[in-house]
């Protein structure tokens, strides 16, 4: 019999939908190639759950990613949304409470320049030449994020809005771990992000992580104040190798670093609870402008889709092969409108013929 996976399929708003269809046909073409079975249960999450059942998170979709091994998130929010109090509005109210519930500590967000699209850099050739690959590791569940108290209060010009950012040893030691075993496999490096001349929860931050890296003789650590980093990144992105931050520096850092690979809509992410469930999505956003028109780019789901066989179900090679099919497509010149430069050797082509085209490479 052929192993089973449950996953629950959370496509939202915007072009979540048409993108998720091509990764879910990455994974029939995987289901063909390797003995397994992925039994998908789709869920509203975002405006959609807003809508239908009348809210980001509805219950019956938390139920449903209970059950499974990972959920596979497509993208939220637009406009129709945008006049709901902050804390109603579909990113906030879907993806917080999910991180919390699923103690999804731990948060992947590879930036990775590929070699067919350095000219789509934000940085000059000289610089981003050969390209980079960095990985942020952004502690997700802790920090000024969660913290209370936090709230607004009082009257008047004493008004005052207050949120609290707070670390323990343990959640420091918890992330610090998996950013030193994720360099272990990639290019053994560590940069600290922190803010440690001013913080406490930095100067905390700063002395668990180098006592922790006591332990990874092999990889080397450094520790770097944030603006310092966020300038870092723009002159020199390929002096880094992984990214270890708090949850508010790695939001910033890693939007910065996504950035400048100039391809948004190619990036994929893993939020990982301890274990092996994860939830995998894109880092783009749910771009409404573009919705429905089948021109959206898939590539960042599809990846998160290989993020997912990787972390959650440990399937190297299904993952390696998803990846390396995009590279190829790439190479080969496929291009949606986002990427797409009117070069030599470009085709253009829309949201599922790029999707077929990976599968093609996959067989
Ligand atoms: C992200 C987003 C979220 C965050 C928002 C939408 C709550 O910016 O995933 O980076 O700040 O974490
Ligand atoms: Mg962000």
């Amino acid at each position: 019999m052929s192993q089973n996976y449950k996953i629950a399929v959370l496509s939202g708003d915007g072009i979540g939908p048409e993108i998720m269809d091509e990764a879910l046909k990455v994974l029939d073409a995987v289901e063909k190639k390797y003995d397994v079975n992925f039994e998908r249960t789709f869920a509203n999450v975002g405006g959609i759950g807003i809508d239908k059942e009348g809210k980001a998170l509805p219950d019956s979709t938390v139920e449903i990613c209970k059950n499974s091994g990972a959920i596979l998130f497509g993208s939220v929010g637009g406009p129709k949304w945008e006049t709901l109090p902050p804390e109603e509005q579909p990113e906030r109210a879907a993806l917080l409470p999910l991180r919390k519930i699923f103690g999804l500590f731990c948060n992947f967000r590879p930036a990775i320049v590929f070699p067919a699209l350095t000219a789509s850099s934000s940085l000059k050739e000289s610089v981003i030449e050969g390209g980079f690959d960095l990985l942020v590791v952004r502690e997700l569940t802790g920090g000024i994020y969660f913290a209370s108290p936090k709230g607004i209060e009082g009257e008047g010009g004493e008004r005052t809005g207050f949120d609290t950012m707070k670390y323990s040893v343990a959640e420091i030691e918890r992330i610090t771990h998996v950013a030193f075993e994720a360099a272990r496999k990639r290019g053994k490096k560590v940069c600290s992000i922190d803010k440690a001349n001013v913080l406490s929860t930095s100067v905390l931050w700063r002395e668990v992580v180098e006592r922790i890296a006591k332990e990874y003789p092999d990889v080397e650590l450094t520790s770097m104040y944030v603006d310092n980093a966020a300038m870092q990144l723009v002159r020199w992105p390929k002096q880094f190798d992984v990214m270890l931050c708090s949850n508010m520096f790695g939001d910033i850092i890693s939007d910065e670093a996504a950035m400048l690979t100039g391809s948004l809509g190619m990036l994929p992410s893993a939020s990982l609870a301890e274990g092996s469930f994860g939830m995998y999505e894109p880092s783009g956003g749910s771009a409404p402008d573009i919705a429905g028109q089948g021109i959206a780019n898939p590539i960042a789901q599809i990846l998160s889709t290989s993020m997912m066989l990787r972390y959650s179900f440990d399937m190297i090679e299904a993952a390696d092969a998803i990846d390396a099919a995009v590279e190829k497509v790439l190479d080969d010149g496929y291009r949606t409108a986002d990427i797409y430069q009117g070069t030599e050797g470009e085709k253009k082509v829309g949201t599922a013929e790029i999707g077929d085209a990976i599968i093609a490479c996959m067989s």
